[in-house]
């Protein structure tokens, strides 16, 4: 503190020195302070750029309590109509493929960026990807090449943020051709490790004996008794985890039939947390400083590091770049739908178990709420978005019916490509905080489109309001756009056999 002697100062100084160290108070207490910036404080912040004084309380997950979401079908669409992806915002109808994509899929992908998820900063810096490890592996009976990759992003402009994407790249060591790949998004870990033979292991527990001797002389002893006995062990054979329906795992069932996949790690891009904003690929662009109102959110940023995982899979001769999908459950379903919406450059989606801010109408008052994206998932959507749960604020207040856009655009973004929406039941834990029914009616209405670009929708007889919703287990995977509800849980896992059948029967692929 710089020591200032206030009573020889003239009055007029002193006033003005207070003014200027109160606005810089302002201006320290809205910038991260040191030590935990938190989700809360982080909230806040963006209430307070956007005038916002109260937010209306999400409902309670569970069913039980007092507070609990809605789950009656009658009260389900206070706000029925939906906005519509073949009518211009001036009115005029879309009636052509042209018209389609000159002019309605910009504005949609303008709504979407500027008030529901945020826009990628145009000066996000590139990304480096160095090959760490390759393994060769067996998934079940197949052999794959798995390769640890490492994407490292410029952190020239600010070196305080380190962003290291990081995905494992698993492919099927016998394909005949550039494999299609599925990107998935989870954790990117080698899938099963190769081990060495039984002779090296013979020479690893020989140095481990005589380090272990060298530490400690009196195990010399021990290690005689037991002349057989061996510190590290190959690993017996383990049956695979099954999925919920019985089948094999995800992973063995692509390579088993000729595909690849990603596992590609969305926390290595941004973290699934508000305090989190000011640091990640959001927080480097913006140089540790939080959000402004249209900037990213999360699903934007993993949205992002997909794509960027894709501009790799690009240059790899081994992949079939021109079929490269993505996959993701619950917030990752989300963002799955987020990735294939904006970039175009992904063929295929498999979107399981999104639920609101995924495939769910925003609309629908049926379990999660807007308001609990605007609450606790608030960082997972543009700071603007916060508005539609504001209930005081110096706009007055809004609702979900306010959002000029809804579920059924975001998956009319990925017409004509090839859309998978997956959800299991309540009875197994897909609870109905999801909103099966409203993500069906949205892939229902997006199905205008897909037909107006000369692919094929859902195969239901009315329109959003009146078609009824196929019971489990009842495939509609006869186009591109496609719905499947199994019966098992939170997870796509029994859907995937039938999700390659599909996807291969479109893209002429054959094991
Ligand atoms: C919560 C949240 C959902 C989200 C889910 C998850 O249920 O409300 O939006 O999809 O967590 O990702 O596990």
């Amino acid at each position: 503190m710089t020591n200032i002697k206030y009573s020889s100062v003239p009055l007029f100084l002193l006033v003005a020195i207070c003014a200027i160290s109160s606005s810089f108070a302002i201006a320290q207490s809205q910038a991260p302070q040191p030590g935990p910036y938190t989700s809360e404080q982080d909230q806040q912040n963006m209430m307070g750029q956007l005038g916002i004084k109260a937010l209306r309380p999400g409902p309670s997950g569970d069913e039980k309590a007092p507070n609990h979401a809605n789950y009656d079908e009658s009260k389900a669409n206070p706000y029925p109509n939906l906005p519509d992806p073949l009518t211009m915002n001036d009115g005029q109808k879309v009636t052509t493929s042209a018209m389609w994509w000159d002019k309605r899929r910009p504005e949609i992908v303008e709504m979407f960026s500027k008030y529901v998820y945020g826009r990628v900063p145009s000066n996000v810096p590139k990304v480096k990807w160095t090959v760490n490890t390759v393994d060769h592996e067996m998934l079940g009976f197949t052999p794959v090449i798995a390769k640890d990759i490492e994407g490292v992003v410029d952190n020239s402009s600010y070196p305080t943020i380190d962003v290291h994407i990081h995905m494992m790249l698993v492919l099927p060591a016998r394909a005949k051709g550039p494999a299609p790949v599925l990107m998935m998004f989870g954790r990117a870990a080698f899938p099963n490790p190769n081990e060495p033979s039984a002779g090296d292991l013979d020479k690893v527990n020989k140095a481990w004996q005589s380090l272990l001797i060298q530490q400690d002389p009196s195990l010399k002893q021990v290690f005689e008794q037991h002349p057989a006995w061996q510190l590290v062990k190959a690993t017996p054979f383990q049956f695979p985890q099954l999925n919920e329906d019985g089948g094999l795992p995800n992973t063995w069932q692509l390579v088993a039939a000729g595909w690849g996949f990603v596992l590609f790690d969305p926390a290595s891009v941004q973290a699934d947390d508000g305090g989190g904003l000011t640091r990640g690929i959001i927080g480097l662009v913006n140089k540790g400083q939080p959000r402004k109102p249209e900037d990213w959110g999360a699903l934007r940023a993993w949205a992002w590091g997909a794509g960027r995982g894709l501009d790799y899979l690009g240059i790899d001769p081994a992949v079939d770049a021109k079929h490269v999908g993505i996959e993701g459950v619950s917030r990752y379903g989300k963002a799955a739908l987020v990735t294939m919406a904006f970039d175009q450059r992904f063929a295929i989606v498999l979107v399981g178990s999104s639920g609101k801010g995924g495939a769910t109408l925003l609309r629908r008052n049926f379990g999660e709420a807007v308001e609990s994206l605007t609450g606790g998932e608030y960082y997972w959507m543009a700071g603007n978005f916060m508005k539609y749960g504001a209930s005081e604020a110096s706009f007055g207040s809004m609702t979900p019916a306010d959002i000029p856009v809804d579920s059924n655009e975001l998956i009319a973004l990925c017409a004509p490509r090839l859309t998978f929406i997956s959800y299991g039941i309540p009875a197994k834990g897909d609870a109905n905080w999801l909103d099966h029914k409203g993500s069906f009616m949205a892939a229902v209405d997006a199905s205008r489109v897909f037909v107006l670009l000369g692919a094929q929708g859902l195969a239901v007889e009315g329109d959003y309001h009146t078609a009824q919703m196929p019971p489990v287990n009842t495939d509609l995977l006869d186009g591109q756009l496609a719905w499947r509800q199994h019966d098992g849980g939170h997870t796509d896992a029994p859907n995937m056999k039938y999700f390659i059948e599909w996807a291969d029967k479109f893209i002429g692929h054959t094991p």
